[in-house]
């Protein structure tokens, strides 16, 4: 999917169930080689990153296979702990694999993940982890090369709460010698997420009074079959798209125990919100209400995969919103494409300052990164007339069927490959 055409100005109305956690799921299937058998895997979601992370596994003799929307993933024959430059090298999850690889073999050899246009997104804190679990590591070629006999707990406090260095410290200990405790971890959803999944293979992990996380090492794990959580940034991108659509929209599935931030946002502009169980149904018809200030921070904060879908809708209510980026260091890319289709947005470091307008129009646009993608299509979708959105494929790496689901819920969107 190259470049999408929408004719906006239609509110969204329907119901669409919410897909399973792309950011809860990477991390697992790394985790599915810590055991030497079968792991089940219920409400995959089917994505790119998904199906990268797939092609690793079978590069390191794992059998890999779906049915449905269970994928199964065999770790009984795994062979290899080098992964190629080629697929792990564009995706920043194939890190993972350090801690995990690590964990069962004793090594592992991945290329660096890369930096993307939202910033350096060094790894700095994952080698340093695992360096103080007592591997050897050496960092040459664009390349890390880790060995250990056997991983050792130890106690980490991180510099920053990183999301993806408390998955890889938590993979990594699962099978060390010892207790390992993680100070100043991450709390996303996904991080519990992965816990559930491994205590649900044998794993000792428990969450300590002062918030730490504390891991035991065992000697090996278990079959498992594991049911995935919805994705929280999917389904608070699709009540975006109702919002900037003045529609009214029910969505399923919902995690909404993980949305609270965006849902509290939601209703301070004036839009109704309706809970039934694992369903939310937002009416977004009234004017919709503006937003002086908003800033991302680490969960339970606003998330900052949600700020440049927020930013959409902010452009278009009115009023003047100071919106700031504490996260990552360059998560502005899409003002610009905003911009061309009549947004008032002016950026200055982490901040970017907002002015309603009445609406936007169509133009032809470009997605340089997933969140932006989805931040164009909700543009898209608002804008009067025609909108051509170029570098689409990224829109694939973590929204599930989004072209038929929006139809679904009555958008004029068609795929040019
Ligand atoms: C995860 O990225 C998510 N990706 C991101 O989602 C998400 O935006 C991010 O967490 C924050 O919530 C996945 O889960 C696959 P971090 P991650 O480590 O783990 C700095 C999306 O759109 N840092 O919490 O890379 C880093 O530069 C993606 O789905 C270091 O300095 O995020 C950033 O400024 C985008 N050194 C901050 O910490 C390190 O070793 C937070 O990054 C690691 C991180």
């Amino acid at each position: 999917m190259e470049c999408v055409e929408i004719i906006g100005g239609k509110p969204l109305s329907g119901r669409i169930e919410i897909q399973g956690s792309k950011n809860a799921v990477l991390p697992v299937l790394a985790g599915c080689v810590l055991h030497a058998g079968i792991s089940r895997i219920r409400h995959c979601p089917r994505l790119q990153d998904v199906e990268d992370m797939i092609a690793i596994l079978r590069e390191l003799g794992c059998l890999v296979w779906w049915e449905e929307d269970c994928l199964t993933v065999d770790a009984s024959f795994l062979s290899g702990t080098v992964l190629p430059k080629e697929t792990a090298g564009r995706m920043r999850s194939s890190i993972f694999f350090l801690g995990a690889l690590l964990g069962r073999c004793g090594q592992a050899d991945i290329p660096y993940p890369g930096g993307c246009v939202i910033g350096a997104r060094p790894v700095d804190f994952h080698v340093e982890a695992m360096r103080s679990m007592g591997a050897g590591i050496d960092e040459a070629e664009g390349r890390i090369a880790a060995r250990a006999k056997r991983l050792r707990g130890v106690e980490i406090t991180l510099k920053l709460p990183s999301v993806g260095a408390t998955e890889n410290i938590i993979l990594a200990a699962v099978l060390a010698e010892g207790v390992t405790v993680i100070n100043n971890g991450a709390k996303e959803p996904e991080i519990e997420e992965l816990c559930r999944f491994l205590r649900g293979k044998g794993a000792r992990i428990r969450l300590l009074p002062q918030g730490s996380l504390e891991i035991t090492g065992v000697s090996a794990l278990k079959d498992s079959e594991h049911e995935l959580i919805a994705d929280r940034i999917a389904a608070g991108t699709y009540l975006l798209a109702a919002a900037v659509t003045n529609g009214v929209v029910t969505l399923g599935r919902m995690p909404v125990q993980h949305m609270q931030a965006l849902l509290d946002c939601l209703e301070k502009m004036n839009i109704a919100i309706k809970k039934e169980g694992k369903d939310i149904t937002v009416d977004c018809r009234k004017p919709h209400r503006g937003i002086e200030f908003l800033e991302t921070a680490p969960y339970p904060g606003f998330p900052t995969d949600l700020q440049s879908p927020m930013m959409t809708l902010l452009a278009v209510t009115e009023g003047r919103c100071r919106l700031r980026e504490n996260v990552f260091e360059a998560r502005f890319k899409t003002v610009e494409q905003l911009r061309a289709m009549g947004a008032q947005i002016t950026t200055e470091g982490r901040e970017a300052i907002i002015l309603g307008v009445p609406g936007l129009h169509g133009a032809q646009v470009r997605a340089e990164e997933l969140r932006g993608a989805a931040a164009l299509f909700l543009a898209g979708l608002g804008a009067e007339g025609r909108t051509q959105i170029s570098g689409c494929g990224f829109i694939s790496r973590g929204y599930e069927n989004i072209c038929e689901n929006l139809k679904q819920l009555g958008a004029d969107i068609s795929v040019e490959e």
